[in-house]
């Protein structure tokens, strides 16, 4: 059975694509049958690649099987209110979980929400909604390293916190060991219990191990 990992974000822009599919490429060098999936995906058309064409490039899949083109919407709003600004129908908690969904040979599949915890990804449900619906073994929670990662990351986790077994896993992304803010930040986040990753090999690391376990 495929282990579900959902990878959240304090808010948007701090890195869960990015993470995500440096941890889907590590992964599949050990050896690792993967799956990424972004059940609905909302951006300004014209300015790079789609997150379900970065994940698919990771993961080895096509970007229409990561995220189906119904659930794809060319505007840069949550991706209710980008398909009610282009008159389409919005996507539904059913439909995402629909699009969650991998073939039962992967070995772990990771599930990219939109937005932070908060945000709405369907008409009826937002990303901790989407999170406890899907029942993941774990949750990555992707988080700046700078200024006000400490707030966000408590209240992504206090959002978050019953939807997994475990505590999210932490991630500083863009985190730089000669920064001292960056440094006291893991540090303090520590305190809180947290398990915190300064890297994407290292959150590799523990992922292969839910998986092989
Ligand atoms: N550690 C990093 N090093 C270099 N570039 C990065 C890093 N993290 C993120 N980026 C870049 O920053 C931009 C935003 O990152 P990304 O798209 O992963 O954010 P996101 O949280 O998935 O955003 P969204 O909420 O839109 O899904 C992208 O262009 C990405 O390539
Ligand atoms: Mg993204």
């Amino acid at each position: 059975m495929t282990v579900t990992v959902f990878v959240a974000g304090t808010g948007t822009e701090v890195g869960k694509t990015y993470c995500a599919a440096q941890v889907l490429r590590r992964l599949r060098r050990r050896g690792l049958r993967v799956a990424a999936r972004k059940p609905t995906q909302s951006f300004a058309p014209g300015q790079g690649p789609t997150d379900a064409e970065v994940l698919g490039a990771a993961s080895g899949e096509h970007p229409d099987v990561v995220c189906p083109p119904a659930h794809t919407f060319e505007v840069p709003m949550a991706p209710p209110m980008a398909a009610e600004a282009l008159g389409r129908p919005a996507p539904t908690l059913a439909g995402l979980l629909a699009a969650a969904t991998a073939p039962p040979e992967v070995a772990l599949t990771l599930v990219e929400g939109a937005g932070g915890p908060r945000s709405p990804i369907a008409a009826d449900a937002d990303n901790v909604a989407l999170a406890a619906a899907l029942r993941p073994q774990r949750v990555l929670l992707v988080a700046d390293a700078g200024l006000g990662t400490i707030n966000a990351v408590r209240l992504s986790c206090e959002a978050l916190g019953e939807v997994s077994p475990a505590p999210p896993l932490v991630v500083l992304n863009r985190f730089s060991p000669t920064d001292g803010l960056h440094a006291r930040n893991r540090d303090w986040l520590a305190r809180d219990g947290l398990e915190v990753h300064i890297d994407v090999e290292s959150v590799a690391s523990v992922l292969a191990d839910v998986a092989e376990s």
